[in-house]
């Protein structure tokens, strides 16, 4: 059975998209002594209001360092979602991008939860508009709807199961063997890699992550014959051929174990680079090498780094605490909605711990 690729209307132009060096040169640069003043203050307001800092791993090691330092999190979606649900802080501050601080909100809607930066998107998120897909779902009635939590709270509101790319391939296998034919959005390369995987019956959406679509795969053949001894660890939103050249695929917690345990010495990770951070001190003996992209001069919008999650800066995380302002909100019935599929993830993943 080969899945069907949906080609969406809606395509993100470009020039809409930030770039991170955009971002960067936007971002105030502090001196040693600025810095630790500002680190100071978030630690101060954190314990003040109750607040406790879920962040991913794609932002700054300023931030994770912060999480670290004040009994918060850094991990990839799934995780981050467990830990805001199960932190009994009445304040998250999510530093991540604003499908991360929904999700949160879908599942604590009696914690306040606030962003540093609420423009901080996603593009597999933009590139899936509620309505539209929603159409898309009514043409396709005899299919159970999975999405990516990479989308917006009204999405995951018409979907039956939300995942991660921790648990996908799995979540779709069981689902497939129970007899159901899957939608799928809004990622094309992850759900592409799922299909091939589980085999089951996919129809896919035509969203893509404008980061992991920049690796490019003849170049990190050209490494490969630089280091013959190298492992590729790949994240799933990389395209097919990446997936082709991959030692390990995984969701961004999944590629740091394989960081850990495998024995090679270089490791090239084609994934965005503000994981190095946790994955050279989780594997502090392993030399990383960062995955080709286009270079910062040709057409690289990125070059491996997010640029909504390169909005999360200290400057930011402080003055949200500060203000209390960046806070997100979910319409209540959009909420319960989406609340029922989030919930199904959660469960799904607690059933997969259990075994
Ligand atoms: P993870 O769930 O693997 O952290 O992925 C989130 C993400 O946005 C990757 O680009
Ligand atoms: Fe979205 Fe890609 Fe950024 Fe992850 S890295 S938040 S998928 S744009």
């Amino acid at each position: 059975m080969s899945a069907e690729l949906k080609i969406a209307p809606f395509t993100i132009p470009l020039q809409e998209v930030p770039t991170t060096a955009s971002i960067a040169a936007s971002t105030p640069e502090h001196s040693a002594a600025e810095k630790r003043a500002i680190i100071a203050e978030i630690k101060a307001e954190l314990e003040r209001q109750d607040a406790v800092l879920v962040a991913h791993y794609y932002t700054s090691a300023d931030i994770q360092q912060v999480a670290e330092e004040t009994g918060g999190y850094i991990s990839d979606s799934l995780d981050m979602a467990r830990f805001g649900n199960e932190h009994p802080a009445t304040t998250l501050v999510v530093a991540g991008v604003r499908f991360m601080g929904e999700t949160a909100k879908i599942l604590n809607p009696e914690k306040r939860v606030l962003m540093p930066e609420l423009k901080a998107e996603c593009s597999l998120d933009l590139g899936c508009p509620a309505d539209e897909f929603s159409a898309f779902c009514d043409e396709h009635p005899d299919r159970t709807i999975v999405v990516y939590a990479n989308t917006s709270a009204e999405v995951k509101a018409r979907a039956d199961y939300v995942v991660t790319s921790s648990i996908a391939v799995k979540l779709i296998d069981h689902l497939a063997g129970e007899g159901h034919k899957i939608l799928w959005a809004p990622d094309k390369h992850l759900g592409s890699y799922i299909q091939k995987v589980t085999d089951a019956d996919m129809l896919l959406w035509n969203g893509s992550c404008v980061v992991h679509d920049e690796f490019k795969s003849r170049a990190v053949g050209n490494l490969l014959q630089q280091y013959p001894d190298a492992a590729v660890l790949v994240h799933p939103e990389s395209p097919e051929a990446m997936l082709q050249l991959a030692t390990v695929i995984g969701s961004t917690t999944q590629l740091i174990k394989a960081a850990q345990t495998l024995p090679n010495k270089h490791l090239i990770v084609a994934t965005d680079n503000g994981i190095f951070y946790k994955m050279q001190k989780a594997a502090p003996d392993k030399i990383l090498i960062e995955a080709p992209t286009g270079g910062v001069g040709a057409t690289c919008r990125s070059c491996a780094h997010c640029p909504w999650m390169a909005m999360n800066s200290l400057d930011n995380l402080l003055s949200t605490l500060k203000k209390g302002n960046n806070e997100i909100h979910v319409d209540e019935e959009i909420r319960l909605k989406a609340l029922r599929s989030t919930q199904r993830m959660l469960d799904f993943a607690n059933t997969l711990e259990a075994e």
